[in-house]
């Protein structure tokens, strides 16, 4: 081999490395996003109600124990009021399911009204009414 064929050699050899090394990093790189992606799915499926219901900040206006502040009421015991299905109707739709003489109360005492919850998951919001329905 001359000098230059020895270049050559070492050049292509340098090259051909480079580019294994750099599908080595982008594979890892897509492996990574991969699993963040099924790891934020699978925690969405086993997320529980309370975690969702201060996750969304229901908290911030009904109270760390759900029993009212100044911007929200007590959810205690409101679950006798609501079925399943117009509880979640409310969430996503406040304005049109929060109805009758509590509401004429509500809408005096607190300045602003809840809001809605339309883009959060049917599912979650499944869990959440299915907490306060219970909640005592
Ligand atoms: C900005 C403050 C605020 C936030 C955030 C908020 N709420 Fe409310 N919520 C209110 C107010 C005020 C009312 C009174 C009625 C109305 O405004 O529609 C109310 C009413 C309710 C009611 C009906 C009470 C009844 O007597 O039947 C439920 C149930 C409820 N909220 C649950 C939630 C949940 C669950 C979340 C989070 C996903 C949440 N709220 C987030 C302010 C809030």
């Amino acid at each position: 081999m001359t000098n230059a064929q020895k270049w050559v050699a070492a050049f292509l050899f340098l090259f051909v490395a480079l580019f294994a090394l750099s599908k080595v990093t982008k594979n890892g790189g897509d492996e990574y996003n991969d699993l963040e992606y099924i790891m934020n799915n699978s925690s969405n499926e086993e997320i529980d109600a309370p975690t969702l219901i201060s996750n969304l900040g229901c908290a911030k206006c009904h109270g760390e124990n759900l029993d009212g502040t100044s911007k929200g009421p007590n959810l205690r015991g409101v679950g006798e009021n609501w079925t399943r299905n117009d509880l979640i109707n409310y969430f996503r739709n406040p304005s049109s399911y929060g109805k009758g003489t509590r509401f004429d109360e509500y809408r005096k005492i607190y300045p602003i009204e809840m809001r809605s919850f339309n883009s959060v998951e049917l599912k979650s919001l499944g869990k959440i009414a299915d907490y306060i329905l219970k909640l005592k």
